[in-house]
């Protein structure tokens, strides 16, 4: 019982680290990390935690959850991250970021890892 109530209150813990407006609440971090290595976000970005991920392509994606803005122009809000990691050129015709045609449910993974950089 101890054991069960100590890991609840250390999730909720980890949980609330991250920004209230910024949870994916049905993405799991981890699983975004393995994605993330899945489909070579790591050639383009440099992105913490990511040992592969050193690419200067695109920017560094270090401290993610604390930028207001996706590529300076889209408010960071998850539905926006989650829309531009599935078809970033749907959103920004010139952007030099491929559509890897990313699901919905993947990319909500992969946004929930993007918010825990802080
Ligand atoms: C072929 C290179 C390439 C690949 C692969 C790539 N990106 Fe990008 N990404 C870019 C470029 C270039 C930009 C800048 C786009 C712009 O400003 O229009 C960008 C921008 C971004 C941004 C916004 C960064 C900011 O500073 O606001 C995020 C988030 C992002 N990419 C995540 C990802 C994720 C997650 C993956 C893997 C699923 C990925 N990218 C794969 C090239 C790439």
């Amino acid at each position: 019982m101890a054991v069960l109530f100590l890991a609840a209150a250390l999730a909720g813990c980890a949980e609330s680290e991250i920004p209230q407006g910024m949870r994916i609440l049905d993405g799991d971090p981890e699983t975004g990390a393995r994605h993330i290595r899945e489909y070579g976000c790591p050639a383009c970005h440099t992105i913490p935690g990511i040992r592969s991920a050193k690419g200067i392509v695109g920017p560094p994606l270090n401290k993610f959850a604390l930028r207001a803005y996706i590529t300076g122009q889209y408010p960071n809000t998850p539905d926006n991250l989650v829309r531009w990691i599935m078809d970033a050129p749907a959103m920004a015709p010139q952007t030099p970021m491929p559509d890897m045609g990313i699901p919905e449910d993947e990319a909500r993974h992969i946004a929930a890892y993007l918010y825990t950089l802080r």
